[in-house]
């Protein structure tokens, strides 16, 4: 399993990376991610390129048995080429033109660029391609931005012309009658902008067409601009995989969408001090799901963050709890920001696997240490391995970017949070769940939900309301199927496109003061004939109105307060085998409990029980070996039940490795256990 992330030693004096070299082996280091930024130092000048200092590295690193992901150093743009070519400059929202400086700085669109990264790239693919240890491609790093030069209005124009053929087709789709934005030709159309419909407020889209198309045309550029250094790399070295490493709870670019075009998910993983665990699970879930492969946690902090307001130290164990935490959700390699401890820059206080006074006294690089040697001895079984989630969740990038863009219903209405929401009670369950597009296959999964699902297409409606028919399971909620794929309302009793399946019909929603909640009942008994109020459970932010159909049931009610107290809150309609749910409001987190519970009651879908912040997850290997991780995801000690038989991997001399279901077994602050037993023989 790679263990390794990313080594600049540009940095520091040549007499530093032997001994860098020492201690990452010593640490079971096995890999480095190199040429990260170094652009403007390979490329001087617009004829002139030097690899010899990379030479030296790369020879390094591979003495020392090391492999390599090489990335293409595009993400910062060298000054003579910004000088020399404007037209590679960003101009972002606001209209300000920018120089070089920072990162991410460059026009995807812009012809220049593409030129120059696309040699670059090439030259390094031609230099480093055939390598036995170069493992991948790491292309530019961490895309991100959105650009509104002159560049980008043309690509956009014509981007719109390939797509509408005609401004009237345009016209009509975007709703342009809308505040008289009645386009006469592709020309008129400009970037929403500050300056222009970006003018009204923050976010808000004066067209909703128009910015979704913008969003999907920026990731179109974006993803153009990686295929030309992915197709320049592949002109040398048709074989190593090419990826580049995608950053959690990002909106500006769709994954879904940029998936196909990479070879193996990969991504940096920084939660926030004290974000739960499970909101970090739903991002490692949704990037397994890109490829429906195992990825690469490509970076993670080994300590410390630089970007907070402030930089909590990861507890001790903490590093290697968010480790399993990542395997056990599909990862198949542990990988750091960075092995040594910037000397320069903006990222100093940053923590590294090797810190300023470059020794192994540090806690971080005994952790590291400590992690590398369990790795070493059990990574290659776990490797390949995947869940097998009956649940999957909808995650949708137009819904999300609609949700964002639009003025109403509510501020604190958050797509995000929402899906994190329901995704927390799965997890709290230990039920996996596969967190995928609304494209994708769904009929592998008994359960499927699509929490605030805003935008969908007719067609994407169809084969989910073809799912139900064939049996399958469908949560919808308050805002979720409310507009088509251009962001204009779907006609129709809402949830227009799922009527008839769900068999209710959301009249008017109401918004709550931030804040505020409304009792929610469930009924006591399966008789549903008296609700009582179930401590806690209340619906948050909106709260649908509905008109059930006959022969649709309810599942709870509004309980006192509003107008609405009394009438349906949740509803389920059956269709043959399959059925329907509607939640006409967003479920704090006790509502959610009750609620899920029927759901997966109804799928046959057993949960696994486990203290309060443990986790449950496994993974199947190819020859049936069942690989399950039990992590204490938080700094208490707590017992654990183990759930069936089998060897923990991690034991060390001092425990019992063999473990039988039903054993309690005591996990210290962020211990983690990981049970290995054959699907063929549980007994073992
Ligand atoms: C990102 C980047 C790295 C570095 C780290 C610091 O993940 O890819 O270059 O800036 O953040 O957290
Ligand atoms: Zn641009």
């Amino acid at each position: 399993m790679l263990y390794g992330g990313d080594y600049n030693p540009e940095q520091w004096p040549r007499d530093v990376w032997e001994h860098d070299m020492r201690l990452l082996r010593e640490a079971s280091i096995n890999e480095v991610t190199l040429n990260v930024f170094s652009w403007a130092a390979l490329q001087p000048d617009e004829h002139t390129y030097d690899f010899s200092r990379l030479d030296d590295i790369v020879e390094l690193v591979s003495s020392h048995g090391m492999n390599i992901i090489m990335a293409t150093s595009t993400g910062a743009l060298p000054a003579w080429m910004s000088l020399d070519h404007p037209d590679v400059e960003r101009v972002d929202f606001d209209g300000r033109k920018h120089r070089h400086g920072a990162r991410q700085n460059a026009c995807p669109n812009s012809l220049t660029y593409r030129t120059y990264a696309a040699a670059l790239a090439s030259r390094l693919a031609e230099r480093y391609g055939s390598l036995d240890n170069l493992v991948a491609w790491h292309v530019s790093n961490e895309y991100e931005g959105i650009c509104y030069c002159q560049n980008c209005a043309k690509a956009y124009r014509q981007w719109l012309a390939e797509r509408y053929g005609n401004i009237d087709r345009l016209n009509e789709v975007w709703g342009t009658d809308f505040w008289g934005h009645t386009y006469r030709s592709f020309e008129q159309v400009f970037p929403p902008d500050r300056a222009g419909d970006g003018s009204y407020d923050d976010p808000c889209a004066v067209l909703p067409a128009s910015s979704l198309d913008y969003a999907r045309f920026f990731d179109d550029s974006i993803v153009g601009a990686y295929n030309v250094e992915k197709d320049a790399i592949r002109r040398f070295d048709a074989a190593t995989p090419i990826t580049t490493n995608f950053m959690g709870n990002f909106y500006q670019y769709d994954y879904q969408r940029w998936a196909k075009d990479i070879d193996i998910a990969a991504w940096d993983c920084y939660p926030r001090i004290g974000s739960p665990a499970s909101d970090v699970a739903f991002w490692h879930d949704l990037i397994r799901c890109l490829k429906q492969r195992p990825f690469l946690l490509m970076e993670q902090t080994p300590s410390r963050m630089n970007w907070m307001p402030y930089n909590a130290l990861k507890r001790p164990g903490q590093m290697r709890q968010q480790s399993w935490q990542a395997i056990a959700h599909g990862a198949d390699s542990v990988q750091f920001f960075q092995m040594r401890r910037s000397r320069y820059g903006c990222e100093k206080f940053h923590g590294a696997v090797i810190d300023a006074d470059g020794t192994d006294r540090t806690r971080t690089f005994r952790e590291v240490t400590e992690l590398g040697r369990e790795l070493a001895r059990v990574g290659e079984l776990i490797e390949g391995s995947m869940p097998k989630p009956r649940v999957a969740m909808i995650f949708d990038w137009s819904s999300w970017r609609g949700l964002r863009n639009a003025v109403g219903p509510s501020r604190d209405l958050d797509y995000l949070s929402e899906s994190k929401a329901m995704y927390a009670e799965l997890y709290r369950r230990n039920v996996p769940v596969d967190v995928v597009g609304v494209d994708s296959d769904l009929s592998r999964y008994d359960v499927v939900l699509a929490p605030a699902l805003y935008i969908i297409s007719n067609a994407d409606a169809a084969r989910l309301n073809d799912y139900v028919h064939q049996g399958g399971r469908l949560v919808l909620t308050v805002m979720s199927a409310l507009s088509d794929e251009h962001d204009a309302l779907h006609q129709g009793f809402i949830p227009a496109p799922f009527h008839d399946i769900a068999g209710v019909w959301a009249m008017e929603t109401d918004a709550l003061a931030s804040g505020h909640t409304v009792p929610l009942r469930f009924p006591d008994d399966a008789a549903e004939a008296a609700y009582t109020s179930t401590p806690n459970t209340a619906g948050r932010v909106l709260c649908d109105v509905l008109v059930p159909e006959e022969g649709t049931q309810t599942l709870a009610i509004y309980g006192e307060g509003e107008y609405y107290a009394g009438t349906s809150a949740i509803t389920r309609r059956r269709t043959g085998e399959g059925s329907c749910y509607y939640v006409g409001t967003f479920l704090n987190s006790e509502a959610m409990g009750v609620f899920m519970e029927t759901v997966l009651d109804d799928a046959g879908i057993h949960s696994t029980p486990s203290p309060q912040g443990v986790s449950i997850n496994t993974r199947y290997t190819a020859t049936d070996e069942v690989l399950t991780f039990i992590i204490n995801d938080t700094d208490k000690t707590t017992d654990v039940r183990i759930p069936h038989d089998g060897v923990d991997l991690l034991a060390d001399a001092t425990q019992h490795a063999r473990l039988r279901a039903g054993d309690h077994v005591t996990l210290p602050p962020y211990g983690v256990i990981l049970l290995n037993s054959a699907l063929s023989n549980p007994k073992d």
